[in-house]
Parts: structure tokens; C-alpha cells; sequence
């Protein structure tokens, strides 16, 4: 292992030192070089996967096998990084066994250094149980994708006390059953800052404000990678949508003009060979 890839102890130590910490999600092998060369402390196979690569409308159908498949793949293209995947839905909701066996198998089939779940209280039994097993995890709290259907759509949570008052008791417990650093999507600034003011374990927001102890975006909304609905706290850093659908374009264009190839990207034989082809065959 690189001296230099991220530990749970690194990172609580950023968050002692105060130096943010920066997450970003990668899905493939391609995907996990650019995060890795780009210097990312950890990356996340989000199931988000299931939107962004697999065209779903949610990240519902994603199956542990979809994320095994996938981290496998990042896994191979950032050896030097902190790799963290997600469970997906209903692989750790059915009971606690089969939530460590899930989480063993992303670890063991996947290669992923530890696993990130959604919810707090209702999910505290399986945290401790895949923490006693030796996985290292990371939460999720705020807006749950995973919950989508009960939520109603995908809102800002926290806004209101009880709403407040329950993500900030569910961090703490989360904390407690051994979470080295806890996701919080899409929750109010102030709310975020609080809760990681209240954590020992480092924060890592997204929607969540400048408050967190680090930051997690999705790779396609960032890099302008899909032309899909951008939501509010991303940030486009670029729009390689327009770079990749404009060369798509060229080079339809030049195979339909004749273009492309031109004769630097073919290869030679000799004429002699030929020749000799044409003969056997009755064609010179
Ligand atoms: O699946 C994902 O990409 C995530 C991030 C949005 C945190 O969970």
C-alpha cells in the first residue's frame, strides 16, 4: 500500500488539522485514474452509478453485483487511493448477516477499503455488527437517495427541529457504533457546521455547506460528463458533454467524407505480399 493513500487514522487527523478532506465519486477504470491523477483524498463508487452510468431513474435497481463489478474496475485505476463503496439499496435491510455478508463481499470480491450505507438508528445494529467484522464504514445521512419513494422526491433535510433534532442525534449515533466519517447530503449550512463541530469523525457535505470537514461531488456532474438535470450544490468545473458529442460529430463527419482514416493511421505491406495474395487468389 502507498504511504500516501488515506487512512481512517489520516483522516480523522485532517479533521484535527483542519485540512478538508476531498471525495469524489468514480465508476469505472477511466473515471478512477482522473480522480487518483487529480489527487483526491478518497473516492467514492457511489450508486449513484446507477443514474449517472446505468441510466436508471434512481439508484433503486442497483445490485451488489452492479457495485462489485464497478468497484473492481476503480479499484484497478486508483491503487493509491482510499476506495469506499457504497451498499445499495436493500442489501442491508433485510437482516444483519446478510448486511455484513454484502459488506464482505465489496471488500473481498471488490476491493474496496470500507462501505458507506444510508440511514441512523434504524440501521445502528448493522454499522457495529460490519464494524465488529473488521470493515471500515462510512454513513449517510441528511437526504437518502435509497428512501427516495418515502421521502417524496429529493428534498433539503433538517429544515425543520424534528428534522434537525434527529439527523444531529443519528450522527452521534452513528459515530458511537464506529462510522469513521459520515456523508450528509443535502442538509441546511448551519446544520452540517453543528453536527461536524459535534463529531469527532469527519463530516463530508454535499449540499451540505462550507461547514463539513470535506466535500464529496458526483464525477459526471462535475466534469459536465452527462447532459442530465444538474442539482443545485454541483459545481460544473467543465463541459465535457459539448467536448464529446462535438468530436462524435467530427469524426462522423470525416468517415462520411472520407476523411478519416487517412493514410498515417493505416498499416503497410509489402508489395511483393500482395502481389503474391492476388496471384493465389486469381485477383491480380
Ligand atoms: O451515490 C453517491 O454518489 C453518493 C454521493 C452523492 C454522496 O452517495
Amino acid at each position: 500500500m502507498s504511504t500516501n493513500k488515506a487512512t481512517t487514522v489520516k483522516l480523522l487527523d485532517m479533521k484535527r488539522e483542519k485540512r478538508n478532506i476531498v471525495m469524489l465519486t468514480a465508476y469505472d477504470y477511466p473515471t478512477a485514474r482522473v480522480a487518483e491523477e487529480g489527487g483526491v483524498d478518497m473516492i467514492l463508487v457511489g450508486d449513484s452509478l446507477g443514474m449517472v452510468v446505468l441510466g436508471y431513474d434512481s439508484t433503486l435497481p442497483v445490485t451488489v453485483d452492479d457495485m462489485i463489478h464497478h468497484t473492481k474496475a476503480v479499484t484497478r485505476g486508483a491503487k493509491e487511493t482510499m476506495i469506499v463503496t457504497d451498499l445499495p439499496f436493500l442489501s442491508y435491510h433485510i437482516s444483519t448477516p446478510e448486511a455484513v455478508r454484502n459488506a464482505g463481499r465489496l471488500i473481498q470480491e471488490g476491493f474496496a477499503d470500507a462501505v458507506k450505507l444510508e440511514g441512523g438508528r434504524e440501521v445502528i445494529e448493522q454499522v457495529r455488527a460490519i464494524v465488529r467484522a473488521g470493515i471500515p464504514v462510512v454513513g449517510h445521512l441528511g437526504l437518502q437517495p435509497q428512501m427516495v419513494n418515502q421521502l417524496g422526491g429529493y428534498k433539503v433535510q433538517g429544515k425543520d427541529f424534528a428534522g434537525a433534532q434527529r439527523i444531529l442525534e443519528d450522527a452521534k449515533l452513528l459515530e458511537e457504533a464506529g462510522c469513521f466519517a459520515l456523508v450528509l447530503e443535502c442538509v441546511p449550512t448551519k446544520l452540517a457546521q453543528l453536527i461536524s463541530e459535534s463529531l469527532s469523525i469527519p463530516t463530508i457535505g454535499i449540499g451540505a455547506g462550507d461547514g463539513c470537514d470535506g466535500q464529496v461531488l458526483v464525477i459526471h456532474d462535475m466534469l459536465g460528463i452527462t447532459d442530465r438535470y444538474l442539482p443545485k450544490f454541483a459545481k460544473k468545473y467543465a463541459e465535457l458533454n459539448v467536448a464529446m458529442t462535438d468530436s462524435v460529430r467530427a469524426y462522423a463527419g470525416e468517415v462520411r467524407d472520407g476523411v478519416f482514416p487517412g493514410p498515417e493511421h493505416g498499416f503497410k505491406m509489402s508489395d511483393e505480399v500482395l502481389q503474391k495474395v492476388k496471384e493465389e487468389n486469381g485477383l491480380a
